[in-house]
């Protein structure tokens, strides 16, 4: 209270200070643009009474409205011109008096959180020329044609409905930039930029739009649609004359018909994509005479098989993508010679034969190859190409060895091999491998031991072998494995290009990340065919992904995590004591093998765990009380071993598991807490169990299960009074580590957003 009078006073004084100094109180003035500026200010404080931006400097004392941050005026000083209140946590509805503000000519408010539609105000700012609101949460429908002189409009990342049509194209006077994408627009964009003469940069990509495209767009440097439900055909005509075209996307739509050959009007263009669409017919050869060409996306469409040898004229050429497009048959030849591609993405064209023919695996610039979900069959080449880093061969027929060579390989990161039919061992040679992120070796019929030497794989994060006939022990060695990824990453940050990245669907990024892998879920419901190209690249450089991104979301590790994922083979032996220094794991899967013995208490080091999954070996010996410290445990699967002794109350303590089953250990004597975690679980997570006994609301609450009373709550009277005052204690200490737990975990997500948010906001909208 007292503030807020002691803030209208200074007003009422900057008022008279005003009136005194009598410089003319008209509504035009740096003056009257002050009095707006403390309007917007006291706007935001009323809507984020915690959290500031920078106009928490925004003071009457500081007279110089044009020094006060994110403020800028003309060159004179006379009038505020400029706003900049980018990433200021600001949230609520936009302002409602922007055009007050006679001169402003930049907005930028973007990446807050923004919310409700924009008020109509904003359309009576004459002088805007630069707007933008991207990545708010703004929505409602769109209308902004008072902006007569706008140039940049960025409304990309909202919830913006309806069509365009009350602001196309009046808009268009002068407007270069129009960037609308990650919307919810519907509507024809057919003829909306005609009178858009200067516009350069059109981004509608990822709304509703349908109908045909707008002829026009060769006059653009970029035009990007994709994502949305445009159809119809591109004829020859959209490309007569000059095009200035630099990138041209139209993947994800309807579009059909052959690809028009003038397309090499466009004499700059780098990207052209026509990924996701149902073009058919010949690739146009003149697209070989496009000499600036880097990415060609072609898959997922009916063109024919042949490729035009005038493609090979592209010296610029990296990414080549002709995946899915039912070319079935021997692998074309001329794939062979492509020799400056990078990228080779041919996967799901169920092409038969071996693959030896067409060199194409000796290309020497030849960086990622995926021909994955194809026919071929035969041993795998032993020669291939020194330069790959991603080679995926998945769901195939291959046969035979793994090659030793592949341990040649000194740049290799991702080595997919899975759902295949191979035989022999894993070759020790593999453990040369130091970048190595991903090995995927599951579903085949591999034997052997696991080769101690793979613990030399420091990058090696990502480990599956599940489904193959693997046997002998856990050697204490692998547990090196993935001790440093981190100068893999940095050379990933280095080097790889952002514009070119993955393309079509994530089925390779499926396989790699599971959808149950921890550090994902809550990325997973945004897992969308687009984002997948986004998460590639933020996976190789290691980044964001592994913290916690949106207020909210569950705490998962804060860390970078991996997996070991060796079920469903005949591992045998003892898990040694030193998996303890396996720390960036998030999920083990040991399960459907052979595994005995004690498991080590050391497993409670595993802090960033969320997944151990046991079920189906011969484990035995006391359940070490110890995994009740792995606090981020969320699925925890102990069935059907011989495990014996007391059952450890301390798993009560596992707050965030959702899954839990500790049936079928015969030996497992002990008493369930009746209240806590454990007390959440159904009666199938303890069934098999004769000497545990059971919390008695389990015959009280309905949900009980015949088995679970026979089995289970024989002796439960007997002790009733024990259990009581036991229980209380229980609730007690966990009614305590929860708390503790939350205020910890709330600490560490306040520290999170206030670090962090920004960044992965931005990110995860985007995607
Ligand atoms: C906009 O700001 C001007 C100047 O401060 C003020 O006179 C006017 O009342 C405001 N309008 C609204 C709708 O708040
Ligand atoms: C708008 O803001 C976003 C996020 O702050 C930024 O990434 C983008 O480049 C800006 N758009 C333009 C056209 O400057
Ligand atoms: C449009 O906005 C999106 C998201 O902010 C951004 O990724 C994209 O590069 C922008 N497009 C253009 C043409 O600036
Ligand atoms: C997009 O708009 C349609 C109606 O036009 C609505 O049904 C749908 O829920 C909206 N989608 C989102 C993500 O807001
Ligand atoms: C095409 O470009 C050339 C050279 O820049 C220019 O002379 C010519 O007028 C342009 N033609 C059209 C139809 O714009
Ligand atoms: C491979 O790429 C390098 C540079 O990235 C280039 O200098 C070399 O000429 C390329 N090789 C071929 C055969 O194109
Ligand atoms: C591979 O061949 C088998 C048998 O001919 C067929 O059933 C399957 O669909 C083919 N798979 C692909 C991906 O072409
Ligand atoms: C896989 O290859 C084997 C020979 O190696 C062959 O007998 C089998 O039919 C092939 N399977 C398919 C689905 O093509
Ligand atoms: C993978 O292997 C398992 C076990 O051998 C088998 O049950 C499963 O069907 C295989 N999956 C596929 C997709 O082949
Ligand atoms: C790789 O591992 C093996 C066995 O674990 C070890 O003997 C060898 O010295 C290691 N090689 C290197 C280069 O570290
Ligand atoms: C990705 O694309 C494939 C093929 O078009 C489709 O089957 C799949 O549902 C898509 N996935 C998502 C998450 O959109
Ligand atoms: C443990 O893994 C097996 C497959 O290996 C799976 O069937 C089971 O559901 C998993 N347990 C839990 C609790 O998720």
């Amino acid at each position: 209270m007292a503030d807020a009078d002691s803030k209208s006073l200074s007003l009422v004084s900057f008022l008279l200070f005003i009136l005194v100094t009598a410089t003319a109180v008209t509504g035009d003035s740096l003056n009257s643009d002050s009095q707006v500026l403390l309007g917007f200010k006291s706007h935001l404080e009323s809507l984020n009474p915690t959290e500031r931006g920078k106009y928490n400097e925004w003071e009457t004392e500081k007279q110089d409205v044009c020094q006060w941050p994110g403020i800028t005026c003309n060159p004179e000083g006379s009038r505020v011109t400029g706003i900049n209140l980018r990433d200021s946590t600001i949230s609520g509805p936009l302002f409602g008096n922007f055009s007050a503000l006679t001169q402003l000519t930049f907005l930028d408010l973007s990446s807050n959180t923004i919310e409700g539609s924009i008020p109509d105000d904003l359309s009576r700012c004459l002088n805007l020329k630069h707007l933008n609101l991207s990545h708010n949460i703004i929505g409602g429908e769109l209308s902004l044609s008072g902006l007569l002189n706008l140039e940049v409009l960025d409304l990309s990342v909202n919830r913006i409905t309806g069509n365009v049509h009350s602001s196309f194209p009046l808009l268009c006077n002068s407007l270069v930039v129009a960037n609308i994408s990650t919307n919810n627009f519907s509507g024809r964009i057919d003829d909306i930029f005609t009178e858009c003469m200067y516009l350069k940069y059109v981004d509608f990509r990822y709304n509703r739009f349908s109908g045909e495209i707008w002829g026009g767009f060769r006059r653009l440097v970029k035009f990007s649609v994709s994502g949305n439900r445009l159809s119809g055909k591109i004829t020859a005509t959209m490309f007569r004359g000059n095009c200035s075209l630099q990138v041209l996307d139209l993947s994800a739509n309807g579009f059909f018909g052959e690809f028009p050959g003038q397309v090499s009007n466009c004499r700059n263009l780098n990207i052209l994509d026509l990924w996701g669409n149902n073009f058919r017919g010949n690739i146009p050869g003149e697209i070989g005479s496009i000499s600036s060409l880097r990415g060609l996306y072609f898959g997922k469409n009916e063109f024919s098989r042949d490729i035009p040898e005038t493609l090979l004229n592209l010296r610029n050429l990296v990414f080549l993508d002709l995946s899915r497009n039912n070319f079935g048959g021997e692998l074309q030849e001329i794939f062979g010679r492509f020799t400056r591609v990078e990228y080779l993405v041919l996967h799901g064209n169920s092409y038969v034969g071996g693959i030896y023919s067409s060199n194409i695996l000796t290309l020497p610039n030849l960086s990622r190859l995926d021909l994955s979900y194809n026919n071929f069959s035969g041993r795998l080449p032993a020669e291939v190409s020194r330069s790959l880093m991603f080679l995926v061969l998945a769901y195939n027929n291959f046969s035979g060895d793994i090659p030793s060579e592949y341990g040649n390989l000194q740049g290799l990161q991702a080595l997919d091999l899975s759902f295949n039919s191979l035989t022999g061992s894993i070759p020790a040679s593999l453990g040369k491998l130091t970048s190595l992120l991903w090995l995927m070796l599951a579903n085949n019929s591999l034997s052997g031991e696991i080769p101690p030497e793979i613990g030399n794989c420091t990058s090696l994060l990502w480990f599956n072998v599940a489904n193959n006939q693997l046997s002998g022990g856990f050697h204490p060695e692998l547990t090196k494995m993935g001790s440093n990824p981190f100068p893999t990453f940095e050379v990933n940050r280095r080097n790889m290009d952002n514009t070119i990245s993955a393309s079509g669907e994530c089925l390779v990024m499926r396989r790699w990340i599971p959808a149950e892998f921890p550090p994902f879920k809550f990325v997973y419901a945004t897992f969308t065919n687009k984002s997948c190209r986004t998460l590639w690249n933020h996976v190789l450089k290691g980044k964001c992904i592994f913290t916690v991104c949106t207020a909210g979301s569950v705490v998962g590790p804060l860390d970078i995590s991996g997996y070991l994922q060796l079920s469903g083979n005949k591992l045998s032996g003892e898990v040694p004591a030193n998996i303890s220094q396996m720390k960036k794991l998030s999920m083990i899967h040991l399960g459907f093998n052979e595994f005995e013995g004690k498991l080590p208490v050391e497993i409670g080091l595993l802090l960033p765990l969320a997944f151990l999954n046991l079920t189906r070996n011969k484990f035995s010996g006391q359940i070490p009380r110890e995994i009740g410290n792995l606090r981020s445990l969320q699925n925890l699967d102990l069935s059907y071993n011989n495990f014996s002794g007391n059952f450890p109350t301390s798993l009560n303590e596992l707050s965030e598991m959702s899954k839990f089953n500790i049936s079928y250990n015969p030996l497992v004597t002990g008493v369930i807490p009746s209240t806590g975690q454990l007390a959440t679980f159904e009666i199938d997570s303890f069934l098999g169990n004769p000497l545990m006994q059971f919390p008695s609301f389990f015959n009280k609450s309905g949900n009980n299960n015949s088995s679970l009373v026979e089995r289970g709550n024989r002796r439960e009277e007997e002790e009733e009074e024990d259990d009581d005052d036991g229980a209380a204690i229980d609730m007690l200490a966990f009614y305590w580590s929860t708390v503790s737990f939350y205020v910890v975990a709330l600490i560490g997500i306040l520290v999170l957003i206030y670090f962090d948010y920004p960044w992965c906001r931005a990110w995860l909208s985007a995607l």
